[in-house]
């Protein structure tokens, strides 16, 4: 019985094994199974969700569990139950609890404070993990690697932007030039964590609150919206301040081999232009299916853990096991 709360509750070995079983079930190379037969998955989601919420549902329901879905008026958290209860109570019913709080990781760890139901964190306000998983599959299944990558992020240093540095910055050799509006930007500690992370890997990160003397030739422009789930900005001429880190086909001059990636939901206009959303560089629909491949992954590891053991460096595995999907 495992969590999954924050990227850093992962060895490398987990975090690539992870990685690469959603590759697996992506590229439909996965044997049918059903870890989860006999087993009640949560999911209760308390903001808006298209993508996460029925990514795990569905693949809940593809690794053979049932499901029991909460809407955010349903737990009786809204009159003032804590968390721990909360947790407690449910770990007597469920094998595992996938939430989305947008609140701090804290309480998620309270849900956790059990030792029977898992907690899985489907989008918290320091962290998106879930999201950061999805981004590295998808990178193995275009790359068929991680290593190496140089990765541009421009945008808010928000809760994937979070995820995706503590992420990134475990793989050798990954560039990872991250371009946040001033105010905006990654918060200290994850800062810390993943230039501590950098300095172990071989990674290297670093963060900029402009758009100037941008590096050429990266292999991946990401970006995600402005306006953050379960978010709002105190300043009422934040739009201004974030222009100049709207993603344009400008970026391709510069960087003509790089795919768009995009966390979705978009809005066309603001982030990212909408030649470059709908073009043929944008891998960002493939990246929201795998969504699902990635929470079966996840679930998998939090319940049937031999599964995503997986230590191999991802480059062997995606060229030997035809994990790269045809272009
Ligand atoms: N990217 C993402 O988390 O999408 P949803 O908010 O739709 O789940």
């Amino acid at each position: 019985m495992r969590h999954l709360i924050s990227i850093d509750d992962l060895t490398d070995a987990e975090l690539r094994g992870i990685a690469s079983r959603g590759a697996e079930f992506s590229a439909g190379l996965a044997a049918p199974s059903a870890p989860l037969a006999g087993q009640v998955v949560g999911v209760y989601f308390a903001k808006t969700s298209t993508r996460t919420r029925t990514a795990f549902s569905s693949g809940s329901l593809r690794l053979g569990g049932s499901l029991i879905a909460y809407g955010p008026g349903d737990l009786q958290l809204n009159t003032g139950e804590t968390t721990e209860d909360t947790g407690r109570v449910l770990s007597g019913m469920l094998d595992v609890l996938v939430a989305r709080t947008a609140g701090p990781e804290a309480e998620l760890r309270g849900w956790a404070a059990q030792d029977r139901m898992s907690v899985v964190n489907a989008m918290g306000a320091e962290e998106h993990p879930t999201q950061a998983l999805t981004d590295l599959t998808t990178l193995v299944r275009h790359f068929g690697r991680i290593d190496g990558l140089r990765i541009l992020y421009a945008g808010e240093g928000n809760n994937t932007a979070a995820a995706l540095a503590l992420a990134l910055t475990r793989f050798p050799g990954v560039e990872f030039e991250v371009r946040t509006p001033p105010g905006y930007g990654l918060t200290a500690s994850v800062l810390e964590r993943a230039h501590a992370r950098a300095a172990r890997s071989g990674a290297r990160l670093v963060e900029r609150h402009d758009m100037d003397d941008l590096p050429e030739g990266f292999d991946v422009v990401y970006t995600t919206r402005w306006q953050t789930t379960g978010t709002s900005k105190p300043d009422a001429d934040w739009r201004d301040i974030f222009a100049p880190f709207q993603v344009t086909a400008e970026l391709w001059r510069t960087s003509p081999g790089a795919v768009f990636m995009h966390d979705l939901p978009a809005h066309r206009g603001e982030e990212v232009t909408a030649d470059v959303l709908d073009g043929p560089r944008s891998i960002a629909f493939a990246q929201a299916t795998n969504k699902m491949h990635s929470a079966m992954a996840v679930l998998e590891y939090v319940r049937a853990p031999a599964a995503v053991a997986d230590p191999e460096p991802l480059s062997v595995r995606g060229v030997r096991d035809g994990l790269v999907a045809a272009r």
